[in-house]
């Protein structure tokens, strides 16, 4: 995996097999917040004193660790829970070799394939490696206030865009929960449509169109 420095001097890893990028060129770490933190409502949460954060293709861990850094900077005394999912290994130690200008990011150093949990005051973090598609099945239903859904695109990943794993969202998530992506494919809203989850457009960065959140409907009956 080739090492790329990003617009925002953060680093990002190019993946000749997919052909992708992990992060966007403009700049990895402001995407975080950007296209995550923000729409996800983060810094409110934050005054309520607990979040929970579902990382989805958790990767570097640089959407969750910007998050906890936000949260904590408007309430350090908020308990924050991150699990992410990532079937990577070897992304998980590349961690060590990164340094983005994200504070709470020291501590993500303590993630590598063999140890994939740790607590630091109230945060605790936790991966699961394995197809995202196999372990959301393990999570607790209505548990997530934010989903960072950040998988492949939806043209080279489609097994990660597809209903059965948007149900298994709308299932974790609670009512007033928020997930956000970075994609605004046609394919991803249809699919997030059939599995119950009302899409908006989320925030336009660092590229032509806008990301996605969604909510889960309210039901009229
Ligand atoms: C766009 S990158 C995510 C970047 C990440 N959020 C970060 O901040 O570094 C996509 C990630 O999805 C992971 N991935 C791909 N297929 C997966 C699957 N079936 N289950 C879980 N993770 C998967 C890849 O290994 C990669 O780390």
């Amino acid at each position: 995996m080739q090492k790329i420095l990003t617009a925002d001097r953060s680093e990002t890893y190019l993946n000749e097999e997919v052909g992708e990028c992990y992060h966007s060129l403009k700049g990895a770490a402001e995407e975080a917040t950007q296209k995550y933190v923000i729409p996800c409502k983060i810094k409110e949460l934050a005054k309520t004193g607990k979040i929970r954060i579902l990382d989805v293709c958790f990767g570097l861990g640089y959407n969750s660790a910007m998050a906890i850094s936000i949260a904590l900077e408007e309430n350090h005394q908020c308990e924050i829970e991150v699990i992410g999912l990532e079937y990577d290994p070897e992304i998980i130690n590349k961690i060590q070799e990164v340094s983005p200008p994200i504070t709470f990011f020291s501590h993500y150093k303590k993630l590598t394939p063999t140890n994939l949990e740790f607590q630091h005051g109230k945060v605790k973090v936790k991966v699961l490696l394995g197809d995202a598609n196999e372990t959301a099945k393990q999570l607790t239903e209505n548990h997530f206030d934010a989903i960072f859904f950040d998988p492949f695109s939806p043209k080279t990943a489609p097994e990660m865009w597809q209903v059965h794993l948007f149900q298994e969202m709308w299932r974790v998530m609670k009512s007033t929960g928020i997930l956000a992506t970075y994609s605004c494919a046609r394919m991803a809203r249809d699919n997030m449509a059939a599995a119950g989850l009302m899409y908006d457009d989320g925030p336009i960065w660092g590229r032509r169109g806008p990301g996605t959140i969604a909510t889960k409907w309210t039901s009229i009956f």
